[in-house]
């Protein structure tokens, strides 16, 4: 199994999740767990490296698992779990932090702009990028999917492994960046130069996971284009109509040119309204499975299932790498 393409990814139980999240991860995942052996986890330890109510980390990070089974990520092929429930996570974390430089950390652009103008940053916000490394590397991931802003940690935990390796011997498997391409990027329905995100005040700007058919309609017909009326696929010149096409197309599982070639010679009107379609019969199962099993003991016994594998695989790496710093073991 070592040598099998392994992928391991998460998505933070930090905020609702909108269709961006769904296009560019969720969406993905489950296209992978057929080419790779598969892990996916919710990062709850790095969810609190900023501040979180414990009720809402508590529900968000059920929510989260009960994406990835709802989205049709398959349990019994792919390990699911919850980061906080394997504790080589903080273990390895620690190990990284050792071989991490300060001024590495403190080169890293997420940190800059989630720190910058704050008061009381934590200290774990900063050393989050080793606790990430250390995600990665427990499992001998081969691959890591992430989305743009997340390469800079990729390099890092790609150094990380390297540098470990040549001092310590050969432990970590040094991981490759799989980068979402334009293709699973949505931006935001009112501006389709900014990224589609739950942060913007403008809640007819994001369309998340669990709106209702009448939402998505709504916010569907909001959306802006633009004065040309032709339904076209130009990222330079029609972003915001691109934008539109693009979520089409991956919704409806069809290429840009089918969008195109469908709505050619119609408004604006007739293609939101039939987007806005498309997006419902996608949600509408995955919603459904979802309430079914957030607060389920199925769920339960998924993720028990899926810490007990990654338990063992983390186990393994953790006591390779303290073996090799030269701490005393007794297996
Ligand atoms: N840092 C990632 C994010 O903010 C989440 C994450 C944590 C992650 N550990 C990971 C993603 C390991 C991929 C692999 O989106």
């Amino acid at each position: 199994m070592s040598t099998s393409k392994r992928i391991l990814s998460g998505i933070k139980p930090s905020g609702d999740l909108n269709i961006g999240g769904y296009a560019g991860a969720l969406s993905q995942f489950v296209k992978f767990q057929h080419e790779f052996e598969s892990f996916f986890f919710v990062p709850d330890l790095h969810a609190v490296t900023v501040a979180q109510d414990p009720k809402e980390l508590h529900q968000r990070s059920r929510e989260i698992a009960a994406y990835y089974v709802a989205a049709g990520i398959d349990p019994e092929k792919s390990t699911i779990f919850l980061q906080s429930q394997v504790p080589a996570h903080a273990e390895l974390g620690w190990i990284m932090e050792t071989q991490a430089h300060f001024g590495e950390l403190n080169r890293m652009t997420q940190f800059k702009e989630k720190s910058d103008g704050k008061e009381g940053v934590s200290a774990s916000l900063f050393t989050y990028p080793a606790l990430m490394a250390s995600d990665i590397l427990l499992y001998q991931a081969t691959h890591v999917p992430v989305g743009e802003d997340q390469t800079q940690h990729l390099e890092l935990t790609r150094d990380l492994a390297n540098r470990f390796n040549s001092r310590f011997g050969q432990t970590f498997i040094v991981p490759e960046a799989i980068v979402q391409d334009i293709g699973c990027r949505v931006m935001g329905l009112d501006d389709p130069h900014k990224k589609m995100s739950k942060s913007n005040p403008n809640q007819a700007s994001y369309i998340l996971m669990l709106d209702e058919p009448a939402a998505i309609r709504k916010k569907f017909s909001r959306a802006v284009t633009d004065s040309d009326g032709q339904v076209r696929y130009d990222w330079e010149s029609k972003p915001a109509v691109s934008n539109l096409i693009e979520l089409y197309s991956l919704f409806a599982e069809v290429s840009t040119e089918d969008v195109e070639r469908r709505f050619d010679g119609q408004g604006y009107g007739a293609f939101k309204k039939e987007l806005a379609e498309v997006v419902i019969a996608k949600l509408q199962p995955i919603q459904q499975r979802f309430h079914e099993i957030v607060n389920s003991p199925e769920l339960d016994e998924i993720l028990k299932r899926g810490a007990r594998k990654a338990n063992e695989e983390a186990g393994k790496t953790l006591l390779a790498a303290k073996k090799a710093m030269g701490f005393v073991t007794f297996d």
